[in-house]
Order: structure tokens, then sequence, then C-alpha cells
């Protein structure tokens, strides 16, 4: 009896190992470079450890392969292709856009209505169409119109800021920022106010925190979410719980209401993105919720955290924020002390500083895809070995965006704050510089984000100026686990008011 359960034991354990290493054998078999991995955990061994987040595990393997155009490694038992050459980029992102239309990101329709309709996820017509409906939402005439709500909410985060100021000079510039991001999003998204400047926590912005941000009870979950979807497929996980998704049509009818009841046409995202409903049914308020959930899923914390890596880095790089400050007083007092939508949208130096902090610092640090229609690929540029790849259908795709930003290669050196970088007449790659994206799929809200973004650092670095302090840690520590990069204890600065100088 006990020979045939240790045989029957033997077996199952020897077939088991026989299908890992089938599986294991994906890139060896396809003639594809990559490290070695062990059975079940591949190459995310020290991930489940705690010891390095994924991005740090994508980037190692970048640098060690130098010179190849890809490179195969395994996320637990998925093959995943890390790909290194812009040229294999392009043809992902734009160029065979055919072969590639779809992220490595999925929610189900019955189970997260709102998320389920968001860009990110969507594919084929539908993503298309959303597409197209979000575009028109944030066009730039209708940013132009938002642009008096998002400068009025930046005067409020300095009047916020100097009220903090009698406590103590030394902030995480993070909490600020989130503040700021709320209160526009809020503005533009939902008609109603996010109080995020009066209150400690306003219930708009305890609403965006359980949301999406670490803080949130589901962090883990969301993180396994997203760098394993079709695991999540399995455990019916929505982003929107049923509590949130409730509080969000609410709010979001009402407003409606109100306005209609009140003939009132107000132009911001919320008008735009009920536009082409005229029909009020449970599956339109879907429809107009999704966009505007996509402020706060994708717009909330991509730009608060965004900014904040910027504040951060003129903090550490005093003359870099002093050049900055000249340009910024001259618009300003050039247009008889204040901001107006085109001139500030016209900083250069501040688009610049904007572009660089995103660099070093990209919000969507790896860019999942996948593979919808097979495609072989061989390089042409003879600085990437000669090898070829073909691709099939439901490969997941890794573009490492922070890899590719860090790679002296592309970036002169990467670790240095260079806003001059920006400034040259195509000094740069639009294939190596990922911080929106490129392509079809590109970001919708980098208009918004950019214009938020400018008038809040304008407003910012007009009144104060950001040092660092005994709690600033440098260099930065990215939180391992956020698919966000962003920093787990804040990032720290001091702040002082120019006009006490
Ligand atoms: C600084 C702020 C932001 C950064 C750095 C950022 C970055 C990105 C990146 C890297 C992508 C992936 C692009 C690709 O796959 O090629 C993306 C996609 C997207 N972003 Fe943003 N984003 C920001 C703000 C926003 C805002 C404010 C919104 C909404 C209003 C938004 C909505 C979206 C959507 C819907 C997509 C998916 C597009 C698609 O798949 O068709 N983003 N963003």
């Amino acid at each position: 009896m006990f020979l045939l359960i240790f045989a029957m034991l033997a077996s199952v354990i020897a077939f088991l190992y026989y299908l890992l290493h089938m599986k294991m054998d994906h890139w060896r078999k396809r003639g594809v470079p990559g490290p070695s991995c062990y059975p079940i955990v591949g190459n995310f061994g020290e991930m489940i450890m705690g010891r390095r987040g994924i991005n740090q595990i994508y980037s190692e393997i970048y640098r060690r392969y130098e010179g190849y155009p890809f490179v195969g490694v395994f996320k637990f038992m998925i093959p995943v292709l890390v790909v290194r050459d812009p040229d294999l980029i392009k043809c992902i992102m734009l160029k065979d856009f055919g072969s590639f239309q779809k992220n490595d990101m999925f929610a189900d329709k019955n189970v997260d209505p709102i998320f389920s309709r968001n860009p990110f996820v969507l594919e084929g017509s539908e993503w298309k169409a959303r597409r197209a409906e979000m575009i028109s939402c944030l066009s730039p005439a209708k940013i132009k119109d938002m642009f008096v709500t998002l400068e009025k909410n930046s005067r409020n985060m300095v009047h916020y800021i100097d009220k903090q100021l009698t406590n103590s000079n030394s902030f995480d510039v993070t909490d600020i920022l989130r503040r700021l991001l709320i209160e526009n999003i809020a503005a533009c998204g939902l008609g109603v106010e996010g109080k995020c400047f009066e209150q400690e926590i306003s219930e708009v912005k305890k609403m965006a925190d359980y949301l999406i941000t670490a803080e949130g009870l589901d962090s883990f979950l969301i993180a396994f979410w997203v760098h394993f979807p079709r695991f999540s497929k399995l455990c019916n996980f929505r982003i929107f719980t049923q509590e949130i998704e409730d509080k969000f049509i609410s709010i979001m009818r009402s407003t409606l209401k109100f306005r209609k009841d009140n003939n009132m046409v107000v132009n911001d995202f919320l008008q735009a993105a009920a536009q082409p409903y005229s029909e009020q049914t449970l599956s339109t308020d879907y429809d107009i919720a999704a966009h505007i959930a996509s402020l706060f899923t994708d717009g909330y914390l991509s730009t608060a955290n965004s900014m904040a890596f910027i504040l951060f880095e003129l903090a550490v790089n005093k003359d870099i924020q002093d050049k900055l400050r000249a340009e910024i007083i001259e618009c300003y007092e050039r247009n008889g002390g204040k901001f107006d939508y085109e001139d500030t949208m016209r900083l250069e130096y501040l688009e610049a500083c904007i572009h660089e902090g995103i660099r070093k610092h990209p919000i969507v640090p790896v860019i999942p895809k996948i593979c919808t229609e097979k495609f072989t690929y061989s390089p042409t540029n003879p600085e990437y070995k000669n090898l070829s790849v073909t691709i099939e259908p439901g490969t997941s795709i890794c573009i490492p965006a922070y890899a590719i930003h860090h790679d002296p290669k592309f970036f002169e050196d990467p670790e240095k704050f260079m806003p001059e970088r920006f400034m040259i007449k195509n000094g740069i790659n639009k294939y190596t510089y990922l911080g929106f994206g490129v392509g079809h799929r590109m970001c919708i809200g980098s208009r918004f984000a950019m214009t938020q973004m400018k008038i809040g650092l304008a407003h910012f670095i007009k009144n104060f100026e950001v040092k660092t302090s005994p709690k600033t840690r440098y260099p930065l520590k990215y939180d391992p686990w956020y698919f966000v990069l962003s920093v787990r204890d804040g990032i720290w600065v001091e702040i002082q008011n120019l006009q006490d100088k």
C-alpha cells in the first residue's frame, strides 16, 4: 500500500515537473534570450519575498541584456517579452498596432460596470468609440473653458499652504498635490467642491483614495489585478466596489438633475461626458460615470504624483528652480499680475521641467500590452543583435518605460535632472520617451494633465521656494508593490513663502 501511494505521488510530481518544464521552455524553444528562472515563480521570486518590486526586476533584466532587441522572462508561469529596441516599440504602439491592440488588463462588465468601460481595458470597436468620446471631452477648447477652475483651485492651494506654514515648514508634497487634484477633478468631473483645502478628509477625497491609492483597503488586490489580470478574472475583482459605484452615480445624477432643472449649462467635463447620452438609463449612467471615473482612476494619482516628483527635483536642483521661477514671474507680470491660459501653456522651460520629471519618474513604469495577431520581428538597427522572434496571439509584452528612460544610450547622464534635454529640437527619439505612451493608445488625458500641472506648478513656484529638509529621502525609495510610481512615506520638502524671505 505504502509503495503504491509513493509511486502515485512520484508520478504526479514527475508529471507536474514535466508540465512546468515544458512551459518554462517557452522562450528557449523560440530562440529568445533571457535569464534562467525558477518553476512557478519564474523571474519574480524576489518580488514574493518582498525584496524587489516588479519595476526593479524588469529594469535589472533590461540592463543585463544590453545590445539585445528583446528578452524573454517569466512573470510566474506567464511568458513575457520585454522589449528593448525602440524600433520594436514603434511597431507595437504604432506601425503594427493591428497585432497589439490590447493592453494587458482586464475588467468584467458584469462585475465592474464602471471600470470595464475605461479605454485602458477595452478593445476593438468599443475601445475606439469610448476613446473618441473621451478625447472630445478633453478637446483644447473644453480644457480652455476648465482653465478658470483649475487656476482658482491652484490659488486656493497657495492659501492652504500659507495657512499650514504657521504650524510647520516641512511638508509631504504628495499630500498637498493630491488635495489639489481632487479639487480639480471634483469640480470638472462631478460639478461639486472637493473641499480638500478646508477639512481634513472630504467625502470626495475619501472616495478617490479608497479607489486607487495604496492606502485603500484593497491595495494588494489592486496590485494583483494589475500584474496578473488573467488570474483576477477568476476572483471577480472590481476596482469600483458597490458602495463607491452607488455614491459615484448618485453625486453625478444629482448634479446633472440640478443643472437640467435650473437650465444651467456648465462647460466642464461632466457636461461633455453626458452630451452623447440624452436618454437616462442605468446603462447610460454607467457610460457617463465611466468617463468621469477615468479622471479619478487614470488622472488623479498620475498627475499628483508627477507634480510631487517634479517639486522634489526642483528642491534638489536650486539653480533649475530659480531659472524656472524667473520664467514664471516674467509671464505673470507680462499679463498684468495674473496667469492667462495661452501664456501659461506657452511656458517652455516649465514644460521641459515637467517632461524631465516624468522621464526620471515615469508614473507608468512598465506599460503592459498583449499580442492580438501573430507578428514576426527582426531588428534592422545594427546596434542590436540580429535575432528574430515570432510573437503569438495572447503573449504578454512589457515595455519597460522606467528602464528605457534611465538608459544612458537614450538619455545622457540619466540620473541627472536636466530639463534642457527636452528643449533641443528633435533631441529625443519619441519611442524612448514613454511618459504618456505613444501611438494609438497614447494617454488621452495628457493635455488635461499638462494644463493642471502647468498652472499648479506656476502658482507654487511663484509663491514658494522648495528645499530639501532633514526628512527628505535621497534618492527616493519607490513603493515596490504599487503599480503607479509612488513613494510610500511621502515626498518631504521644506517650503518657504518667498514674501517672508
Ligand atoms: C501626468 C499625468 C499622466 C500620465 C503620466 C499618464 C500616463 C499614461 C500612460 C503611460 C498611458 C499608457 C499609454 C500607452 O499604452 O501607450 C496612459 C493611458 C491612458 N491615460 Fe494617462 N496619464 C496621465 C494623466 C491622465 C489623465 C488626467 C487622464 C484622464 C483624463 C488619463 C487617461 C488615460 C486613459 C483613458 C488611458 C488609456 C488610453 C487607451 O488605452 O486608449 N491619463 N496614460
